[in-house]
């Protein structure tokens, strides 16, 4: 009997509704909308209001990922969340998701791998599914960024955006001359490149002071050129890794779903692919880098209006701070 292998059953997202243009940046930073869309192809992203959190954003993109697959919440055997910017520090905000959606008594945890979290939760839904210990996880990418950014910093602000997006993971034979479900997955880390991308206060390393608030050790600080190189290199080998590992030729490519962290990085991988960009799931036009909340994102666009069919054969890839990338093939 062929093992049972996971199957995306479901895909859901939430974006908030506030809309913040590459002109509103401009009124805030010493910046242009033509600098912003020649350097990163971004023109707009959202800004979720005061009041919302992070699980609040997760739970909406779980619910409706729930509801397409036709799942109930009480039905779940897992959470798993992808964030840095959760909630509270302690617990995880994969609990509160829990709580909101009404689920049971089940594991609930956060995955912090940056914008490469998304795919770190999928493989580890996909690991439980197949060793039969989990039937239904939801998987959730989700960030409020625009809670850590330096509002200040040009480098970095302009570059990302709030949003959620969610998949339901669920069991499939895997029998077939082409099954359906997640076909391979693979993780990376490098610690070298920590200092690259990072929040340095608010830890154990940097706890919060009021030095250290003045000084904004408590957003994002990132050394973008270096994570420019980085990403182009390791995205395209993630990407040709996820379809040697799945047999799939790049001509079998149905669609990338890649993270949308900037333009010229996702057009350089494209080229040394040899996969066309319009095979690419393109939306950071839109929603700027939403970090883990962009691959779930983007699918669930792709699913919704009908790009995205049963039996397409899909690449995802991210990359993001850590450094932290991975790939993993799918077949609708
Ligand atoms: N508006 C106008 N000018 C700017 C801005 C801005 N928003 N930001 C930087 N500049 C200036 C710089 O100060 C610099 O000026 P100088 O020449 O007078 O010193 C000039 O533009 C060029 O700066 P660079 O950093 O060389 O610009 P670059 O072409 O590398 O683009 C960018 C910067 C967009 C950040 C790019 O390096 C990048 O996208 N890197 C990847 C970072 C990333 O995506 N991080 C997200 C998380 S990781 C991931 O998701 C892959």
């Amino acid at each position: 009997m062929t093992p049972p292998r996971s199957r995306i059953l479901g895909t859901g997202r939430f974006l908030p509704d506030g809309v913040r243009t590459n002109d509103d940046l401009a009124k805030m930073v010493e910046t242009s909308d033509a600098w912003i869309t020649e350097r990163t192809g971004i023109k707009e992203r959202r800004v979720a209001a005061p009041g919302t959190v992070t699980s609040d954003m997760a739970a909406a993109a779980g619910r409706a990922a729930l509801e397409a697959a036709g799942v109930s919440a009480s039905e779940l055997s897992m959470i798993i969340v992808g964030t840095v910017t959760p909630d509270v520090p302690m617990p995880a905000t994969a609990v509160f998701v829990q709580q909101k959606l009404g689920a049971e008594r089940i594991p609930a945890f956060d995955v912090s791998a940056a914008c490469a979290g998304f795919l770190y939760a999928l493989s580890i839904a996909d690991q439980f599914i197949r060793a039969g210990q989990a039937r239904y996880v939801l998987v959730v990418g989700v960030e409020l960024l625009s809670r850590v950014l330096d509002w200040g910093d040009r480098a970095t602000c302009v570059l990302f955006g709030d949003g959620a997006g969610a998949v339901l993971l669920g069991p499939t034979s895997g029998e077939g001359a082409r099954p359906s479900g997640v076909l391979s997955t693979r993780l990376y880390a490098d610690g070298s490149l920590a200092e690259a991308l990072i929040i340095p206060g608010g830890g154990t390393r940097e706890p919060l002071d009021a030095r250290a608030l003045d000084e904004k050790r408590n957003k994002v600080h990132m050394s973008g050129q270096e994570i420019f190189k980085v990403a182009v290199k390791n995205l395209t080998a993630a990407t040709a890794e996820a379809m040697a590992a799945s047999g799939l030729a790049a001509g079998e490519v149905d669609w990338v779903v890649a993270h949308q962290a900037n333009m010229r990085i996702l057009t350089q991988v494209a080229s040394r692919l040899d996969v066309p960009l319009e095979r690419f799931v393109l939306n950071i036009e839109r929603y700027g880098n939403t970090s883990s909340a962009s691959i779930p994102i983007a699918l669930d666009e792709a699913v919704r209006d009908g790009r995205v069919r049963e039996g397409h054969n899909l690449i995802m890839c991210a990359l993001g701070a850590g450094i932290s990338w991975g790939g993993a093939a799918v077949r609708f």
